[in-house]
């Protein structure tokens, strides 16, 4: 740990006040440095999606490896075509071009940089509380103070409201009452402002605390969106490949107007490898009129990882299982939390749940409750991770999609012990 420090920056954070040292995993579980086994509900910020150390994936990136790592996109790469013909179709959007990057900043920022351009404008609409990455242009446009060092930017960002669905003026109205407040509120700031390029929004926020809107308000921003020609470029970094149970992307619960014109992903999809790329309609991909490369971007270890990982996924219908194991699990700690007075919510869907802390009796943020639960769930053998805007903390659970029921029954037990300690 002295040697990290050292070396490391001051604001790379680590978790816990003896931090862990992860040597190995194997399926849900991952072993420390000195032997201990943990159930691991973070899969390292939602990206080891499948398990840990998949035999399939082994064998794939294995076999990759003996044969080329990389070449770069300057030559014909087939795993890349075939993964992005699968991503392509998988993503609803027509005509859909896949570009690969190394990571979900690169991809925001590779849409950042297709929107502004079709559009000729660097206004961009983001939603309060988001987190898109840590490049000068997504720093630009995350509406979490947590996570913004600094307010220079190329971009002109202006922050709706509606991601955070139980804070905030609107949050006492119903779900519809609520969407058509939000509606208002984007047509009033539009109505003051020179036209932004896109909306991005995480239709669940990620960094945030796995806070969300109702079901069907981007489908109503797409609306007024629409009709003055303002993109939507969904982030589904921590949403996509079925994490959220009910839909394969998280847009789909805002699905009514069709897809978003852009998507950006990263973390699960490779498993641990780094993948990120954008998926845009054909016009919005092909506007730049001058080259643009990544150059470890589609690199062949990389989409060896990918395309073992997908097909798994597909095959063992990990979606269906985040919805049952993750109803489940929310079950479970629904009925825990109601016996904890620090518990605001608990929200989410699918294998990706949240729990928002407060000091008892009131609606004020309790960071303190988050840190001892943190550590009192390591104690008992569980990994978790935390998360929260400017006045919230929440606990962030996202295990691996192949979570078994008998785990999530482990968990819940573990989380409760980790609850009632507090
Ligand atoms: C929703 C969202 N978008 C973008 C990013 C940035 O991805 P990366 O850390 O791979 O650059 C993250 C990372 O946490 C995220 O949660």
């Amino acid at each position: 740990m002295g040697r990290h420090r050292a070396v490391m920056p001051d604001w790379l954070a680590l978790y816990y006040e003896e931090p862990l040292e992860i040597t190995h995993g194997e399926g849900r579980h991952v072993w420390d440095a000195e032997g201990n086994r943990y159930l691991d509900f973070f899969g390292g910020i939602l990206t080891t999606m499948t398990a840990h150390a998949l035999p399939e994936i082994t064998k794939a990136v294995s076999e990759q490896a003996g044969r080329i790592l990389h070449s770069s996109t300057l030559y014909l790469n087939r795993p890349m075509v075939e993964l992005a013909e699968r991503v392509a179709r998988l993503s609803g959007i027509p005509d859909a071009r896949v570009f690969f990057t190394t990571s979900g900043t690169e991809a925001n920022d590779t849409a950042l940089l297709l929107a502004t351009t079709y559009k000729q404008s660097n206004s961009i609409l983001a939603m309060r509380n988001s987190y898109h990455g840590r490049s000068f242009s997504a720093v630009g446009i995350t509406g979490n103070r947590g996570w913004s060092p600094t307010s220079l930017s190329p971009l002109q960002a202006l922050y709706v409201h509606g991601g955070v669905r139980t804070r905030g003026p609107y949050a006492h109205l119903s779900d519809d009452d609520f969407i058509a407040a939000c509606v208002e509120d984007l047509k009033d700031l539009l109505g003051h402002t020179r036209p932004p390029a896109a909306l991005i929004a995480e239709p669940i926020q990620g960094v945030g605390g796995f806070t969300s809107p109702p079901d069907g308000l981007y489908a109503a921003f797409r609306d007024v969106l629409a009709e003055r020609g303002i993109l939507w470029i969904a982030d589904e970094v921590q949403t996509g490949w079925g994490r959220t149970g009910d839909h394969f992307w998280g847009w789909q619960a805002h699905g009514q107007s069709g897809p978003p014109d852009m998507l950006t992903f990263a973390k699960g999809i490779g498993n641990g490898m780094s993948i990120g790329g954008v998926v845009a309609r054909a016009d919005i991909m092909n506007c730049l009129d001058a080259n643009s490369i990544s150059t470890f971007g589609g690199t062949q270890i990389t989409m060896a990882a990918g395309l073992a990982n997908l097909s798994y996924l597909l095959e063992h219908d990990l979606q269906g299982n985040a919805r049952r194991v993750g109803g489940l699990l929310l079950e479970r700690l629904r009925a825990v939390a109601a016996q904890v007075p620090h518990v605001r919510e608990v929200r989410g869907r699918g294998l990706m749940l949240g729990i928002e802390l407060t000091r008892p009796g009131t609606d004020e943020a309790d960071p303190a409750a988050a840190s001892a639960v943190l550590e009192a769930a390591r104690e008992g053998g569980l990994l978790i991770g935390k998360g929260g805007g400017h006045n919230t903390t929440s606990l962030r659970i996202a295990p691996p999609l192949s979570l078994t029921v008998a785990e999530a029954e482990e968990g819940a037990a573990i989380l409760e012990n980790a609850l009632r300690s507090i």
